[in-house]
């Protein structure tokens, strides 16, 4: 899958664990093709998710097309790349804050054969991003850990000077209280990835709520 296409990635986290594979088609059958996945260790973000092995369950139970999307708000990440790739990550985005092996881990990243992405919290520059060979910049629109929290307005400028810094065909993600307006701005901005959780899986209608952010983001 070309990462230069524009996408709305639906995030598990807000979605019912107990029926991850059926919850995940319903957003697929409305035409999502990245699956955001937060990882979360207890560390570097208060909250524990899961790991490699909910992972490679739903990578089992989804279409080839759906491209897993793994986001690791996790300390140390160059220990765990390998699992997450061996479980069938596409791609796989660390936090610039979580490792003083920023570059040594993105090569890791590569040479398991996943797409590497860079991720900052909103009070991280985003020098990282030009600093490092990356396939996708992830940009916080909240701070890291839950769901559900509303977008962090003052990260617009961050998205504007790294789609600047970066070019034109850099995808650029950005997680955290997407829904249709600030989709809309977030595009407005430069972005071409949307990760959408509670505005997707809160919703009574996943697959209306997902085409509706889609259709405001220029999808
Ligand atoms: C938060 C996660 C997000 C989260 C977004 O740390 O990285 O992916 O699921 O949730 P919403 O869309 O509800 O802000
Ligand atoms: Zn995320």
């Amino acid at each position: 899958m070309p990462l230069t296409e524009r996408h709305v990635a639906p995030s598990i986290l807000s979605a019912d664990f107990a029926d991850l594979a059926a919850k995940v088609r319903e957003v697929m059958d409305a035409g999502a093709r990245v699956i955001h996945c937060d990882v979360m260790d207890g560390h570097f973000v208060p909250p524990i998710t899961f790991g490699p092995m909910v992972v490679a369950a739903l990578r089992e139970s989804l279409p080839d097309e759906a491209y897993l999307d793994v986001h690791l708000m996790i300390e140390r990440p160059e220990r765990h790349v390998a699992e997450f790739a061996k479980a069938g990550a596409d791609g796989i985005t660390i936090h610039a804050e979580a490792t003083p092996n920023i570059a040594f881990t993105l090569s890791a990243i590569r040479e398991a054969g996943c797409k590497a992405g860079l991720v900052v919290s909103p009070g991280t520059p985003p020098d990282h991003f030009g600093e490092n060979e990356i396939d996708l910049a992830l940009i916080m629109t909240v701070n890291p850990g839950w769901g559900g929290q509303p977008f962090l307005r003052n990260q617009l400028h961050k998205i504007r000077r790294v789609r600047a810094m970066l070019g034109d065909a850099m995808p650029i993600e950005v997680d955290g209280g997407v829904n249709p307006r600030t989709a809309a701005e977030c595009a407005q901005a430069g972005a071409t990835w949307f990760v959408a959780g509670s505005a997707i899986f809160g919703s009574a209608d996943p697959a209306a709520a997902f085409r509706e952010i889609a259709a405001a983001a220029g999808c």
